[in-house]
């Protein structure tokens, strides 16, 4: 490589990164933006939450969405309610032919796919590794983390064609400790490092990838694990700002802006954005302050003995 040829590359690095900075960062915006008006996106758990959430901010848009998920009746509910651009199929992420017979019915009602968002997700009980059912460990590992690879593999190929940008929901435990949430965190990653590295491979297609890391968002998810004991518990021993859920809209606002800019990263509420970036110091801090927390090692032990209890 010359002289010219690493200025402009590091040029072009230094835009990508001017891009990453909030609010002024659009300034330095590509000039490939996805404007959703006629595009196809493809949403894998769209019954509720925010994969709903994503299908009606898309059709405000004007997208067609595929609305992919295990139930039928309500994804179908949803899809009258949305009209004529929205359509179900049924597909469990955790059978790789159903989801690629979904993205063909895709193609073949749309015409191809544009935007694929990786959503399906599921909480396991919130055990700790020494009393969690190693059944329930693998399964959340198969959907959290699997369920997203059969995803993206599923849609990628029309993805490549389409110059278009796969969007992955990880989570703020893609780096937050995972505690009483290990297969949930390891899994989300995972799917964080699976994402870096699609991005990569997708550039000389033209095609691009995001991570979305959400911190706790108003869902049945949010509400179904706060509402165990021994969680409520931990939680309280945390600051209420990371605990807090926020409204499904702010969330699916900000992944929305992300798939129009092609975001390699989208994070709310706002703490998300600068604890990312401040990672390597936050992740210590943070794993300290854990083990060192009373109030948290009570929840771990009432949890774990409870479950002992259980098993009898
Ligand atoms: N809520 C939060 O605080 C939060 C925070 C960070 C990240 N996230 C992530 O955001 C994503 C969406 O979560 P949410 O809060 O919207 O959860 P939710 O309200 O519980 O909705 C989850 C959706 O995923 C679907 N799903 C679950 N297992 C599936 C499977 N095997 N195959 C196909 N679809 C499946 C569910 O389908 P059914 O309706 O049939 O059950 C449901 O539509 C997840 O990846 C989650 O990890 C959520």
């Amino acid at each position: 490589m010359n002289i010219g040829q690493a200025l402009k590359e590091a040029g072009r690095v230094a835009t990508g990164m001017a891009r990453q900075v909030p609010v002024v960062g659009a300034v330095f915006d590509r000039n490939d933006r996805i404007d959703l008006n006629g595009k196809v996106v493809f949403v894998t758990g769209a019954a509720r939450g925010i994969g709903a959430e994503i299908a009606r901010q898309a059709i405000a848009k004007g997208a067609c969405v595929a609305l992919v998920g295990r139930t039928l009746g309500p994804l179908e509910k949803l899809a009258a309610e949305l009209g004529d651009n929205a359509a179900a199929f049924k597909a469990d992420v955790a059978d790789y032919d159903a989801l690629a017979e979904a993205a063909e019915a895709t193609i073949e009602r749309f015409g191809g796919i544009d935007v694929v968002v990786a959503n399906a997700g599921i909480a396991p009980p919130p055990d700790t590794l020494l009393t969690i059912d190693p059944k329930e460990f693998e399964r959340g590992i198969d959907i959290d983390l699997m369920g997203q690879w059969r995803t993206i593999r599923a849609t990628l190929p029309s993805i490549v064609k389409r110059q278009g940008h796969v969007v992955v929901v990880s989570s703020i435990y893609a780096f937050f400790n995972g505690a009483l949430n290990s297969p949930y965190a390891a899994s989300k990653a995972a799917i964080e490092q699976l994402t870096r590295a699609l991005r990569v491979e997708l550039a000389h297609y033209g095609a691009t990838a995001g991570v979305v890391y959400p911190g706790f968002i108003q869902t049945d998810m949010a509400e179904q694990t706060f509402a165990i004991d021994h969680i409520d518990e931990a939680r309280k021993a945390l600051p209420a700002m990371f605990t807090d859920p926020i409204p499904v809209e702010d969330i699916v606002r900000a992944i929305i802006t992300g798939i129009e800019r092609r975001s390699p990263r989208v994070a709310a509420p706002w703490w998300v954005l600068p604890m990312l970036q401040l990672r390597g110091v936050v992740t210590n801090l943070m794993d300290e302050s854990m083990v060192h927390n009373a109030a948290l090692s009570k929840a771990i032990e009432r949890a774990e003995s409870k479950k002992q209890h259980d098993r009898g």
